[in-house]
């Protein structure tokens, strides 16, 4: 700066008062605006700088309109400077404007990054519904003394779900089953007790094999449901007596349910068993003995149409309801729940 008055000066010896205080008013200009833009907090207070400084009312722009004034000689001289202070302040709006933009970037990024400190969210886990559980408990038991698992399918042939268990088309017994019809000679199963003919027909005894799976009953209330599900189990071996049958099923109540269990057998009917009982449990939530369970030493009929001289070997059966069972293990009031598929309820029984 100082070249510029030297100049100023070597050329006419005095500087006319104009330019002195032009000079004075550009000088003052630039030590405000570095003030005031190092000052400006955000990129609207840069705008409004800029139109303060440079913009075609501001003060640079009007001194520059004083420039006019000056001799030629001067006039170079006063617009030299104010050129470079006008440079001078563009820069330094351009290298705030860059810092704000910096920092409005920082900003930003601390206020979106993820904190990989913060615990995640669990994915939901799923879980084995209560009657499953009981299902495969009853037959991890039964396996256990030797049983093996077979299966069968839901939809049957008249002949195996009745007709081959000694229930004819005119069997009053087909009353008690309020049966499904699918296509002819068709029905959804009513009971698991088909498979024991499966079984039989396929293999020679002794045989001891357990079936569980839904079976289908036009019925429904508190506890009964139209799908519920059955486990079958049977035994056929030369010299079976119907205390092979209530051992094996005590074994498997305690087992079950523990020593302190209370059972009731109570003589029945079925027409494929002969004897035939039914077992009672004891139920807290219910109040009062449930029937869980129907059994009976195989009747020599059913024998027969599986295949085996019932003059050589002799079995017992068994059928029962697995719902029922869950609801007496975790004290379930009303077998429905076990089919809303309400997570708040199953997930009471998770394990
Ligand atoms: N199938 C019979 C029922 O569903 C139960 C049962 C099975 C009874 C085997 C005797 C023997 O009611």
């Amino acid at each position: 700066m100082s070249d510029l008055f030297s100049e100023s000066t070597t050329g006419t010896g005095e500087r006319s008062k104009e330019l002195t205080s032009l000079i004075d008013g550009i000088e003052a200009v630039l030590p405000q605006a570095r003030q005031a833009i190092s000052a400006a907090p955000d990129r609207k207070a840069i705008e409004q700088l800029r139109v303060e400084f440079l913009g075609k009312k501001g003060k640079i722009t009007r001194l520059n309109q004083r420039l006019g004034k000056l001799s030629a000689e001067e006039r170079p001289i006063a617009g030299k400077l104010l050129n470079t202070q006008r440079t001078e302040i563009t820069e330094l709006l351009e290298k705030r404007t860059a810092e704000l933009e910096s920092r409005e970037l920082d900003a930003r990024i601390a206020a979106e990054a993820l904190d990989v400190t913060l615990p995640g969210i669990r994915p939901a886990r799923g879980g084995l519904h209560p009657v499953t559980r009981v299902a495969r408990e009853i037959t991890d038991i039964f396996r256990g003394m030797g049983f093996r698992l077979e299966s069968g399918p839901e939809v049957e042939t008249e002949w195996l779900n009745f007709d081959a268990l000694n229930m004819p088309e005119d069997h009053p017994a087909r009353d008690m089953q309020d049966t499904f019809y699918t296509e002819r000679g068709h029905v959804l199963r009513t009971h698991t007790s088909p498979t024991q003919l499966r079984s039989m027909l396929a293999a020679k005894p002794p045989m001891a094999v357990v079936t569980t799976g839904k079976v289908y009953r036009h019925d429904s209330d508190a506890t009964h449901s139209p799908m519920f599900h059955q486990m079958e189990g049977f035994l056929v071996d030369e010299g079976i007596s119907l205390g092979h049958l209530k051992g094996t099923l005590h074994e498997f109540l305690r087992a079950l349910y523990g020593s302190e269990v209370r059972t009731r057998f109570r003589p029945s009917f079925f027409p494929f068993t002969e004897p035939s009982a039914e077992v009672d449990i004891w139920s807290e939530a219910h109040g009062g003995w449930m029937e869980v369970l129907g059994c009976g030493m195989i009747h020599p009929r059913v024998l027969q149409n599986g295949g085996i001289d019932p003059e050589k070997y002799g079995g017992f059966a068994f059928g029962l309801g697995i719902d029922r069972m869950t609801c007496i293990k975790f004290g379930i009031p009303d077998l429905r729940l076990l089919f809303e598929n309400d997570l708040r309820f199953l997930r009471q029984f998770q394990g």
